[in-house]
């Protein structure tokens, strides 16, 4: 067996991390022979909910987990940490866009950012997903450069991704492994660009399987607008499905994508026109432990605007809380 790694779960007790936090325990995101020591973080108030959790994976006797450890205090949830899922904050309501919760939710990312850097192992590899999640990674890193690589901030966009894989494997009677060359990019937000224009469906061209009106009309608003359709359909926002994604994007980067592309929120360094300072959707391919963005794809017009059209509001949330970038 191989030595145990310590994995931080923020936001512990809400309703994402009693999805995530079972999956973790069962080998689904590092693999079957990695024992786990977890950090479970939360705020003092839901510390009584937390002992609930921490009892039930108890319960579930993983043979994975050698120790469970429940705090409120940041520095202990990250100390000597590999993994960091960053969970904890605010979800939206109904009628709300994702940035609304900026304000409400920035302050944490600031000071878990803060507190990796303090506390973590040097090579934690960090996956925002409370949100606005790409300007909450973008806070967390800015307050960990003095100690931690901004490419060890990633922000989710694996929901996004397999929810339009999800819609297009339906319209085209495929399965979900049968799309390739797929990626959303830019904001996870109603901004973002789900881009077919590269993807492929059992090696076919996906631009030439589908109507270009149903491209534009229905799967790209589809896939943008799918939170707040949950949102509204459960009262409650996405749970199971965005553990499931969390779960995708930490397995890929740790163990590998197998060539596939997946989407990741990584940091921007001008390629595609899309200068330094967010943390911007793109199509990664992950090896060795590591991603690498996909690089000199073409470009048509309408994906030029899309893609200006993201960036810009990503530009907007940053200099709405530029005073916390440390
Ligand atoms: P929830 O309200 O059920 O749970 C949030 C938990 O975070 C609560 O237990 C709360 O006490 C805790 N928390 C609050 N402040 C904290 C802090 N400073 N440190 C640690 N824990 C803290 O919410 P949820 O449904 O689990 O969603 C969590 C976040 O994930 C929300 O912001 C939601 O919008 C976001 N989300 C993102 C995606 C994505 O694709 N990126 C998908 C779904 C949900
Ligand atoms: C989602 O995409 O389901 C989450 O970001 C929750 C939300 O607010 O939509």
């Amino acid at each position: 067996m191989k030595p145990p790694v310590h994995v931080a779960v923020t936001g512990a007790a809400g309703q994402i991390a009693y999805s995530l936090i079972f999956r973790i325990a069962a080998g689904e995101m590092l693999g079957k022979d990695q024992p786990l020591i977890l950090h479970l973080l939360d705020i003092p108030e839901a510390i009584d909910k937390l002992a609930g959790t921490v009892m039930e994976v108890q319960d579930c006797a993983f043979p994975l987990v050698r120790e469970v450890l429940p705090t409120a205090e940041p520095e202990a949830a990250f100390a000597g940490c590999r993994y960091a899922l960053l969970v904890g904050a605010r979800p939206r309501g109904p009628g709300m866009e994702r940035k609304d919760l900026l304000e409400a939710n920035a302050r944490i990312f600031s000071a878990q950012g803060k507190a990796l850097a303090a506390a973590a192992d040097p090579g934690v590899k960090v996956l925002v997903v409370g949100n606005p999640a790409n300007t909450n990674a973008l806070i967390a890193r800015e307050n960990a450069k003095a100690k931690l690589d901004p490419r060890q901030f990633t922000a989710m966009l694996r929901l996004d991704h397999n929810r339009a894989i999800g819609q297009l494997a339906a319209k085209c009677g495929a399965q979900v492994s049968d799309v390739e060359k797929f990626v959303v990019w830019g904001n996870h937000s109603s901004t973002q660009y789900p881009d077919l224009s590269h993807a492929t469906v059992k090696g076919r061209p996906a631009a030439g399987l589908v109507e270009r009106e149903w491209y534009e009309k229905t799967f790209i608003p589809t896939v943008q607008q799918r939170g707040a359709a949950i949102i509204k359909a459960r009262g409650a926002s996405s749970a199971a499905s965005a553990a499931a994604a969390a779960i995708d994007h930490l397995h890929d980067w740790a163990l590998g994508s197998d060539g596939r592309w997946v989407s990741m929120g990584v940091a921007s360094d001008g390629g595609y026109g899309i200068k330094p300072g967010v943390v911007f959707g793109c199509p990664c391919v992950c090896k060795g432990g590591d991603y690498q963005i996909v690089r000199d794809l073409p470009l048509d017009a309408f994906s030029r605007q899309r893609l200006s059209a993201t960036d810009t509001e990503l530009r907007e949330e940053r200099a709405a809380i530029e005073s916390l970038l440390g």
